[in-house]
């Protein structure tokens, strides 16, 4: 029987007999003595192996690392000025008594504890890289975090129901995955992309509070972000309007933090709408650490000669901002055309920028080849409205308002992390949250020529806003929220609609007719007519949650089994070709140059 996990041994157990389970982490022969750091999931212990006790010390000179090992010894204190203060273990040592190898390995492809191995050598060999205490730390942080939002949400009388995996398409727009249904042939289920008509329904059949920990699943372009199946924090609630339904998954968020990270976040989060958050950052997900903020400066650039800016100053699908930069002055030539290169990803034609050497002379005293073409009350009122020092460097985006919210959007968050950034204090550490709230209800797609749903069709407009909904939907805001943690969109949810008139209108707007609501989502309209209760709720991303508490650079850093940016599992090369006979039960016949073999 184990006594205690080998990372657990620490000084209270000096003199005490223990026994342990783990595998070789380095095996170290030091001319007589041999030394084993073990390892198990809760971390490292180091055994010494003395000569004189023969049969083990044979033992020990067989293995190798990765070696699965039962070791049976005597906790002692480690020689004075050897103690390893990093590890919780480290103040003492196992003298070895007993040793049983209990399985050999074959020589790892790589070293645990390297660190750069590449994500396809990780991958691919992913048991051994799951080994590594970094990942074991992940998916117990995981674990940990899973496991207080199931307390909280219990506390709070949330019970979990499950959805079907197999089910019809739902609206969150993204491209289905598609599974062939072999009884019904010609048919297909869609993998949810999120259980939301599900969750509405079992409001409308009375559960009143519900949340899962569940799997999603979305074909969509692949980042460091986003994974074909990831998992949502799914809730939903009723008689609950949107200020109530945030006040309790701010809690969660709050009481997550407090108890797995020890971090008090503020209390409440600050709350921003959209506009303001698009006007200030460019973005619906602002990174609350970084102080750049945008100032726009169009109206003072209509009559400029410097067509770059005036054009796009006098079109209303464009935008003119300035960033300031405090004591950008400083930042060396490359560094701002490497910025120029890097806007340029985001589509922005350049990067226009004004050192301001001295802002009380102006024009000499501002350096810039654009100064010539911007007349000296554009400038100096530039300079007054973003508040600009001697010593700063503005930059300037004037382009389509999204090329320009991306693209500067993406230059304040690069600048902001850079050294220049820390070293001038224009980031500051820690945890930054925030409501966006009041999105707009539609966004407008100029090539098809028609409104889509911003968040999915089935959220509330704001009160009193129903009527734009036939006059300009443009100016629809819904009672939609998405939560914002240092950059990231952790959760979005929202009021949904309950009366089937304003969904109706909404499907209109959307040009979405009866027919085709009907055949898509006709469940859904028929269960609200039967007394549907108000209700709302909110989905947050597990992953992306537990990857930012984590410190991990991508989520599937915190996934035991991710896929890669292609949508491929390394490990067990899914997908793969499967054989004709299984298709043919499927009724499914591929064109010749896709067909695999199995
Ligand atoms: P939404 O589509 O905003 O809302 O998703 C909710 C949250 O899920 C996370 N997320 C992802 N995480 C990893 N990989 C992905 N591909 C991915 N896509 C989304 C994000 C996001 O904030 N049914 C609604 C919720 C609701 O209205 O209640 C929904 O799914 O963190
Ligand atoms: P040009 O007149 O094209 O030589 O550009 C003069 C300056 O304006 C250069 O610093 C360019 O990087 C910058 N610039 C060009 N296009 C844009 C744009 N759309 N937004 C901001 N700056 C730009």
């Amino acid at each position: 029987m184990r006594t205690c996990y080998t990372g657990e041994v620490n000084t209270q157990h000096l003199g005490q007999t223990v026994t342990l389970f783990g595998w070789v982490h380095r095996r170290r022969d030091h001319g007589g003595v041999i030394f084993i750091d073990l390892r198990d999931r809760a971390g490292l212990a180091q055994i010494v192996v003395n000569p004189e006790n023969a049969e083990v010390f044979a033992t020990a000179e067989r293995i190798r690392n990765e070696f699965c090992l039962r070791v049976t010894g005597v906790v002692q204190a480690r020689p004075e000025g050897t103690a390893n203060s990093d590890l919780a273990s480290g103040a003492v040592e196992i003298v070895c008594q007993e040793l049983e190898i209990l399985n050999a390995s074959v020589t790892p492809p790589f070293q645990l504890d390297d660190d750069n191995l590449s994500e396809t050598t990780r991958l691919t060999h992913r048991v051994l890289d799951l080994r590594r205490p970094q990942m074991q730390n992940n998916l117990m942080l995981r674990y940990r975090v899973a496991m207080e939002v199931r307390k909280y949400l219990d506390s709070m009388g949330f019970i979990d129901i499950e959805t079907p995996m197999l089910t019809k398409s739902t609206p969150e727009g993204a491209r289905d995955y598609l599974v062939p249904s072999r009884v019904n042939p010609g048919e297909f289920f869609a993998l949810p992309q999120s259980p939301q008509l599900f969750k509405q329904m079992l409001m409308v059949a009375g559960f009143d509070r519900y949340y899962q920990i569940t799997k999603c699943f979305r074909d969509e372009d692949l980042r460091a972000d986003r994974q074909p199946e990831f998992t949502q924090i799914d809730c939903e609630m009723s008689f609950m309007d949107e200020f109530q339904i945030r006040d309790i998954f701010e809690n969660m968020v709050r009481h997550v933090f407090s108890t797995v990270q020890k971090v008090e976040l503020p209390q409440p989060f600050p709350v921003m709408s959209w506009t303001e958050a698009m006007q200030r950052f460019g973005s619906d997900k602002p990174d609350m650490r970084v102080k750049l903020e945008f100032t726009d400066v169009a109206d003072l650039m209509r009559e400029v000669s410097f067509k770059v800016f005036s054009g796009p100053a006098n079109d209303p699908s464009c935008r003119v901002v300035a960033l300031r930069v405090p004591a950008g002055g400083e930042m060396p030539r490359s560094e701002i055309d490497a910025y120029t290169k890097f806007v340029g990803i985001y589509g922005a034609k350049g990067l226009a920028y004004i050192k301001v050497n001295d802002v009380t002379n102006i024009p000499e005293g501002l350096q810039s080849p654009i100064v010539k073409n911007i007349d000296n009350d554009a400038l100096r009122a530039v300079m007054e409205r973003t508040g600009a020092q001697n010593g700063d460097l503005i930059f300037f985006g004037a382009d389509k308002t999204q090329v320009v919210n991306d693209a500067i959007g993406a230059l304040r968050i690069k600048i902001g992390h850079s050294e220049h950034g820390r070293k001038h204090g224009l980031v500051e550490a820690g945890w930054k949250p925030l409501w966006v709230v009041d999105f707009p209800m539609f966004e407008y797609d100029e090539e098809t020529k028609r409104y889509y749903a911003a968040h999915h069709p089935f959220t509330s407009p704001k009160d009193g806003h129903e009527d734009f909904l036939e006059t300009d939907p443009a100016k629809v805001q819904a009672k939609a929220y998405d939560m914002v943690l240092n950059g990231w969109e952790m959760g979005g949810g929202s009021v949904r609609i309950h009366r089937a008139d304003v969904q109706s209108k909404v499907f209109s707007a959307l040009n979405i007719n009866a027919e085709e609501a009907r055949e898509k989502f006709g469940f859904l309209l028929d269960a609200l007519q039967y007394g549907a209760p108000p209700h709302g709720g909110i989905a947050f991303g597990l992953d992306r949650m537990i990857t930012m508490m984590a410190g991990a650079d991508s989520i599937r850093d915190v996934i035991a089994f991710p896929k890669t940016q292609r949508a491929q599992c390394l490990l067990t090369h899914a997908p793969s070709g499967v054989d004709e006979k299984q298709l043919k039960e499927l009724h499914i016949r591929l064109r010749p140059q896709e067909a695999k073999p199995a």
